[in-house]
């Protein structure tokens, strides 16, 4: 009796320990604080273009000293995109100190579903 009672706690801490682990594993995951993937607010993208790439790609995406951006989503990939803005290229100025991993992300994705894309 003395031994099945220990045994059934045991089991039940062990599955109160995968619980929480599985919890805290969700919660950082799932987090809106998490600093791994967090959603830019709405128009932050447009601003962030703005600021740091409008002087080459142009108003509206149009081009200029940089390549029209359109459509660039039908010949890259949101993450070859990233890559480009984090390395740049051979004219582009790489922008891994400037912008932020979430930053760099959001221009990708924003640049790869141009409506024209
Ligand atoms: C100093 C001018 C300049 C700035 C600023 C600049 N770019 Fe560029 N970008 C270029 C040039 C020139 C190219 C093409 C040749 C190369 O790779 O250098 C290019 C290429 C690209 C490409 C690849 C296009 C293709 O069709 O292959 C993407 C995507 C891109 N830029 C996005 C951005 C984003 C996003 C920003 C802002 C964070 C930015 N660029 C800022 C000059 C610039």
């Amino acid at each position: 009796m003395k031994t099945r009672r220990r045994r059934k706690k045991t089991t039940a801490c062990a599955l109160l320990l995968a619980v929480s682990l599985l919890a805290a594993g969700c919660g950082s995951a799932g987090s809106d604080q998490g600093d791994d993937h967090p959603a830019l607010p709405a128009g932050e993208v447009e601003k962030l273009y703005q600021a740091n790439c409008l002087a080459c790609h142009g108003q509206d995406l149009a081009g200029g000293v940089g390549p029209n951006l359109q459509q660039v989503g039908q010949r890259l990939t949101a993450a070859r995109i990233a890559e480009q803005i984090t390395s740049g290229g051979k004219q582009m100025p790489a922008f891994k100190k400037r912008l932020t991993e979430a930053e760099t992300e959001g221009l990708a994705k924003w640049l790869a579903s141009q409506p024209d894309g």
